[in-house]
């Protein structure tokens, strides 16, 4: 079955794979109408022409004499700027004239199997060119003589449409290129509310969703890193829509810098929402015969409610936007000594972790900060990618040894992309770093950013954690980057050029992390930035995990995972148990519940294991015995939340296996009650005739019981505040 058909006769564009459809039409004055993108339409025959009637004030075309038909009212699928659309343009231009008036129209199309790479853009791939169909229309702007290509795919199997855009100079001389969105979408009118991911450092993804009004709403990211603040990511639903029932339509930027997600609601009520990269500060020069391609978006539907919107990404991203070797493996169980030792540390310290975390059953170790240069300290000597034998006699090859010979692997942190005033490259190539000549740059965790745009520099990140790499059999990589980007500017660029740099930085961090990971496919790669400041599909590409958050509270982290589990799958969330009272706030909870939340993740400890009590230590070898036995279910399942800590005061979680035959469910409470409600838990996703026995509760239920008539679980909610309990659910 094709996916992609095209009524030639009246210019219907229609994707679709028996799940979603996504519709568009050549209009009237070659202009591309949006029509439907939504639950599959069989077979669509052309009823829907935008109405014709007089908008006072709306613009018209020539010959136009009942001015029934306007720009500015019509749902398009891209729009141009200054000829009649008065909405959000999807794209900003500066002509050698100086203007910036555009119009692009529909020109012709290209359609063929299996889909382009976007390299070094990451991007949805494909495993053979049967999976997917692609569909590119071209626009032209004929007076500027601008080619526009927009780019549609399909996959059979995966309810997502990728879109695209390239844009194209056949004129003769350069073009400034202010915003180019990936894409831009309008919805007729209907009412909806947008969902989003707002958050800070140590609160990331907090789940905010809200009516949509009158005007503009932008969710953006200025700070150089998709942030802590905002995800590339929105969704639009009904307000009726659940987490399991209901219209839920998500849109992903597969982007790690500056990203902008605009939504307007305009005079008539239709929606319009562009999304790419953020255009403040963004100018990018375009010679004569060359293109610029934007990041990839993905949008999916589902009527399922969020659940189901969340799954499609889930299943997208775990499938086709990760590539590392490790993605469908089993994670190692790791440990981490930062918020054990912080900077203070020596080799015996840390061989008496690994010796007490080898004995607990813990697979891997990682050495965080402060293995290097003379970094004692936050002050000093990032950027001096070579070992502090004073700190480490044995060197990293000695310590790595030492794990290896305990059974267990060996990881180590990196801050690449930045630079310490107070070390060695500094006072090398004082010339590394962002910074306007005669402007003071601002410092940031005392540091600042080395100009990725700069080839030397990239030559020396990758020849020099090469050769660490290389030397010290490491089997881990903890990708860390701890501020944002200030000072922009690149010493080596034109004046003209200089609103490219933090597109070139995104470009060339991709880059060499592609260099670096192919060079390495055995290392395991771990991104983070403070915790999750880079947490997107960009950086997953290239790392199949990611450091959620600097915050390993459980009850903080019950937000922090479950907001961003809308987008994202376990798999690709770093989730450590750590000490109490909490380093974050201070908070004391079970070590149950910390284990507990942490498990629905890429699992491991955060804490010094030779502090533990041996009462500590025998929970912790069953911790580690249940995720080991249970991994593949926790990491890969399908996962479904119940139950909100956003609106509860307690959050329920579930993960099911594919056959059906094995199911999770995490029930995390938050406060105690001595007068609990008596709730029943409904479950999500079961064989309705299956029989499942519950170990924990000692029952057997059918499917269907536990979905429709559900289950009791009074017992912990007056057992003290921060209470857990994990119940497993095998089919007999
Ligand atoms: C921020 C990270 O999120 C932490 O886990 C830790 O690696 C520190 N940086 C080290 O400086």
């Amino acid at each position: 079955m094709s996916l992609i058909s095209v009524d030639e006769k009246k210019s219907i564009f229609h994707l679709s794979n028996g799940k979603i459809s996504y519709i568009f039409q050549v209009e009237e004055q070659n202009l591309l109408h949006h029509i439907y993108f939504g639950k599959a339409i069989s077979d669509y025959h052309g009823g829907l022409t935008y109405p014709r009637f007089e908008r006072s004030f709306s613009t018209n075309f020539k010959g136009d004499k009942n001015r029934v038909y306007s720009r500015d009212t019509l749902l398009q699928e891209y729009s141009s700027l200054g000829s009649g659309d008065f909405r959000i343009p999807s794209i900003e231009i500066v002509m050698d004239s100086g203007s910036s008036v555009c119009d692009f129209r529909y020109k012709y199309y290209k359609m063929f199997s299996g889909k382009k790479k976007l390299h070094p853009l990451p991007h949805v791939w494909t495993e053979n060119d049967s999976e997917a169909e692609t569909i590119e229309i071209y626009l032209e702007d004929v007076a500027n003589k601008l080619l526009l290509c927009l780019s549609y795919t399909i996959y059979r199997d995966y309810d997502i449409i990728a879109r695209s855009a390239r844009l194209e100079n056949q004129g003769k001389s350069e073009i400034q290129v202010n915003k180019l969105a990936s894409m831009s979408i309008d919805l007729p009118f209907e009412k909806r509310e947008m969902i989003h991911l707002p958050g800070s450092w140590g609160n990331e993804r907090q789940i905010e969703r809200k009516e949509i009004h009158r005007g503009i709403q932008i969710i953006d990211s200025k700070r150089g890193t998709t942030s802590h603040q905002e995800n590339p990511f929105i969704a639009l639903v009904e307000p009726s829509t659940t987490e399991h029932q209901g219209k839920a339509y998500g849109f992903l930027l597969i982007y790690s810098g500056n990203h902008e997600e605009a939504l307007e609601l305009d005079q008539y009520e239709q929606l319009r929402l562009t999304m790419g990269i953020n255009p403040s500060g963004f100018q990018w020069n375009l010679k004569p015969n060359k293109q610029f391609q934007t990041p990839e978006v993905i949008l999916t539907f589902s009527e399922n409610g969020l659940n189901g919107m969340s799954q499609n990404f889930h299943n997208i991203i775990q499938n086709r936007i990760i590539r590392s070797k490790h993605k469908n493996a089993e994670r190692p169980i790791l440990i981490n000594n930062w918020e054990a030792t912080y900077f203070n540390f020596n080799e015996e310290k840390i061989k008496e972790i690994i010796d007490v975390s080898a004995k607990l059953g813990i697979e891997l170790f990682v050495l965080d900060d402060g293995w290097f240069g003379k970094r004692d300290s936050d002050q000093t000597s990032l950027g001096d990618w070579y070992e502090n034998f004073e700190k480490l006699p044995n060197g990293l090859r000695g310590l790595s040894e030492y794990a290896h010979d305990k059974g267990m692997k060996f990881g180590l942190w990196f801050e690449p992309e930045m630079i310490s005033e107070r070390s060695k490259l500094f006072a090398e190539h004082p010339d590394y770093y962002f910074h306007v000549p005669g402007i003071e740059a601002t410092l940031s965790r005392s540091q600042y950013v080395l100009d990725l745009s700069n080839e030397d520099v990239l030559n020396y990140l990758f020849d020099s954690i090469h050769k660490i790499l290389k030397g010290n059999n490491i089997d881990y990589v903890k990708w860390d980057m701890n501020r944002y980007l200030t000072d922009v500017f690149s010493l080596l660029l034109k004046n003209k050029q200089q609103g490219e740099v933090s597109h070139r930085y995104v470009i060339n961090l991709y880059r060499l992390i592609d260099k670096l990971t192919k060079q390495h496919p055995d290392i395991l790669f771990e991104a983070c930035s403070g915790g999750g400041g880079r947490f997107d599909a960009g950086m997953l590409y290239y790392m199949p995990q990611i450091w959620t958050s600097d915050n390993s509270d459980a009850v903080a982290r019950l937000k922090i995972q479950y907001g961003t589990s809308l987008v994202y799958p376990p798999s690709t969330m770093g989730a450590h148990v750590s000490a109490v009272p909490n380093h974050q706030n201070g908070r004391i909870t079970p070590l149950m519940t910390r284990a507990n939340v942490a498990m629905s993740g890429v699992f491991g400890y955060e804490l010094d294991p030779t502090l533990l009590t041996i009462e500590e230590k025998v929970q912790i070898e069953e911790q580690i015995k249940f995720y080991k036995k249970y991994r593949n279910l926790l990491l890969y399942g399908t996962f479904i939340r119940l139950s909100s800590p956003f609106e509860n005061n307690h959050c329920v979680w579930q993960v099911v296996s594919d056959d059906k035959s094995e199911c999770i469910v995490t029930y995390s409470n938050i406060l105690s009650h001595a007068a609990p409600p008596l709730e029943r838990l409904h479950l999500i996703g079961l064989e309705k005739e299956a029989h499942y026995y519950c170990p924990e509760m000692n029952i057997t239920c059918s499917g269907d019981e536990l979905m429709n008539i559900g289950l009791y679980i009074f017992p912990i909610f007056n057992q003290g505040d921060f209470e857990s309990r994990v119940f497993r659910f095998t089919k007999i």
